[in-house]
């Protein structure tokens, strides 16, 4: 539906929230890293949208480059098949790296992300996550920067897909089962 008002279920994080959190973060960061050079990985697709809004809320100069990933295809499990459909365009050996990511579900996409990067060797390797989901962790990850934590339920929106909508909704909401069924 274009409306996608009627598929939602409910809001679990409203945009003020978010807003709120990565400006928090933002300034954690700014701290951490004042006096070094950083670059911020974001993994396309999802973290689009909470990669826009750390950069701007970061105050230190900081270097963006992308890596595009996917483990979901359009189905609401990870594979833990992580697909590369594109690598970084910097060299990252000696850098100071940020990766930001927008959830953290099963955790296989940074498992695979985290030892693809290290063996590049950067000077550092540090996770940014807007989401993470305890209960749902197949493989623990060390995370220096969390959003929030959210139950085990599938979300959708800042920057969150199913089959590759509701991506642009400007909070973290649930779906309607009736998108799930088809209906
Ligand atoms: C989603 C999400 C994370 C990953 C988290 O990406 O954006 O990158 O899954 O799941 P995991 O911890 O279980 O691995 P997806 O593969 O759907 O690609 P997308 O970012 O293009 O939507
Ligand atoms: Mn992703
Ligand atoms: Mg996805």
């Amino acid at each position: 539906a274009a409306d996608m008002g009627k598929d939602l279920e409910k809001v679990l994080i409203p945009e003020d929230e978010l807003q709120a959190k990565i400006k928090e973060l933002a300034a954690r960061i700014d701290a951490d890293y004042a006096g070094k050079d950083l670059l911020l990985v974001g993994v396309l697709k999802g973290a689009v949208m909470v990669m826009a809004d750390l950069a701007r809320a970061l105050r230190n100069q900081v270097q963006m480059d992308w890596m595009a990933v996917s483990s979901y295809g359009a189905g609401t499990k990870s594979s833990g098949v992580v697909r590369v459909l594109k690598d970084l365009d910097t060299d990252i050996m000696g850098r100071h790296v940020l990766i930001v990511e927008d959830i953290i579900d099963s955790g296989l996409t940074l498992d695979w992300l985290i030892n693809n990067l290290k063996g590049r060797n950067p000077a550092s390797l540090e996770i940014c996550t807007a989401l993470r989901k305890p209960d749902a962790v197949k493989v623990p990850i060390d995370v220096k920067y969390v959003g929030f934590d959210i139950p085990n339920e599938f979300v959708i929106g800042y920057g969150l897909d199913y089959a590759e909508r509701y991506r642009n909704l400007p909070f973290i909401g649930t779906l309607a089962p009736h998108v799930y069924n088809g209906q």
